[in-house]
């Protein structure tokens, strides 16, 4: 079998929530049994937006309350090194080096970029823009080959291996860098807002409301499932008649994807039923498959001593397999060292 290596990393910025988990994390704890993972908390990302004075305490605090959330989930971080990335210096090197490969006009079709900040992009940071360089050097400095990810992250990834392409080109290196393939599954790769069908769950949505983050206790959980915007009709029997109505959809691929089970066997199940009892079985689902995690967290949080250790750990095991691919990237560029 040929070489596979998984490599993906979330934002410690506020709390994780449901499409976090569903779009990527319940992913990964899948991909463990199977392949070689390195899961990474992208603190370098994190001051993209938003650092400054008096924000470094938070800033650690949510790098471990990430790291929690993985472990919590059933990352195992024995076998598949969790760390911060900037402990790993060569993330950044590597991304200095992609930056020069990088084409500015590939940056500039970059979705996120323009979603993140509208109309002000002169008052944006250099960082924010560059956000995608950085992210594949951490896929590349591990040679990575699949990148569990939700859908949002698809153009960057198009971009990780547009940049390891003309890396590879450009330096006479015809593999070096594997062309690294997005891994998104699962029934609820975009997870939308519980408020609004036509915008994605976010961390940074002013309504608490269109979320359910992981630490939500079982009735916070319960509250916004019930509260959670839906349309007059019915359930459909056919999943295609779900395509028109975004908010009833979300809801039911949420369910799928917390069950285990396909859209289809869901929308079988209730078809024709009010989604006032599709509800309630739902929240039931949610609280049965979430608020274990959260208490979880909580617990490790209980620790901070320990998630330290288990970081610095996961940072010499992850520098261990990027210092070598770093020797070999340094020599090709032509920098003495
Ligand atoms: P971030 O921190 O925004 O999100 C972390 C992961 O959660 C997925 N996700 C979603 N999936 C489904 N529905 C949603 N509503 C939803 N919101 C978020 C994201 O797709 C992602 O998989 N740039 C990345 C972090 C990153 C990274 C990397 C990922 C940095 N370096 C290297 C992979 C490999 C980001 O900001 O994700």
């Amino acid at each position: 079998m040929s070489f596979e290596r998984v490599l993906s990393g979330m934002q410690p910025t506020n709390t994780l929530h449901l499409g976090n988990y569903l779009g990527a994390l319940k992913n990964w704890v899948a991909l463990q049994e199977r392949m070689e993972c390195l899961y990474c908390v992208v603190d370098l990302h994190a001051i993209t937006q938003d650092s400054g004075y008096g924000k470094a305490e938070a800033l650690r605090h949510a790098t471990r309350e990430v790291a929690a959330a993985y472990i919590a989930a059933g990352i195992d971080p024995d076998k598949s090194p969790v760390f911060n990335q900037a402990r790993v210096p060569e993330h950044s090197e590597l991304s200095w080096i992609l930056s020069c490969v990088a084409r500015l006009g590939w940056l500039d079709r970059m979705t996120q970029f323009k979603e993140k900040t509208g109309k002000h992009k002169e008052r944006a940071s250099v960082g924010l823009y560059t956000y995608p360089v950085l992210m594949a050097a951490d896929i590349l400095v591990y040679r990575a080959t699949h990148v569990p990810v939700g859908e949002d992250q698809k153009q960057h990834l198009e971009l990780a291996r547009d940049i390891a392409q003309k890396f590879n080109n450009d330096f006479g290196m015809s593999d070096f860098f594997p062309l690294p393939e997005p891994v998104i599954s699962g029934p609820a790769t975009r997870v939308m807002s519980l408020r609004d069908g036509a915008k994605k769950m976010s961390k940074t949505d002013e309504s608490d409301m269109s979320r359910i983050n992981l630490t939500d206790d079982a009735d916070t959980v319960a509250n916004k499932i019930r509260k959670a915007r839906t349309d007059p009709e019915p359930l459909p029997a056919e999943p295609k008649e779900l395509e028109s109505r975004p908010e009833a959809q979300n809801l039911v691929n949420i369910f799928a994807a917390l069950g285990d089970e396909t859209v289809d066997a869901v929308v079988t199940r209730f078809a024709g039923q009010q989604f006032s009892a599709f509800k309630s079985e739902l929240a039931d689902l949610a609280v049965a498959k979430l608020t274990p995690i959260g208490a979880q967290m909580r617990r490790l949080m209980g620790d901070p001593a320990e998630l330290d250790r288990i970081l610095s750990a996961g940072a010499l095991k992850a520098r261990a397999i990027a210092e070598p691919i770093m020797k070999e990237v340094r020599k090709a560029v032509g920098f003495l060292s």
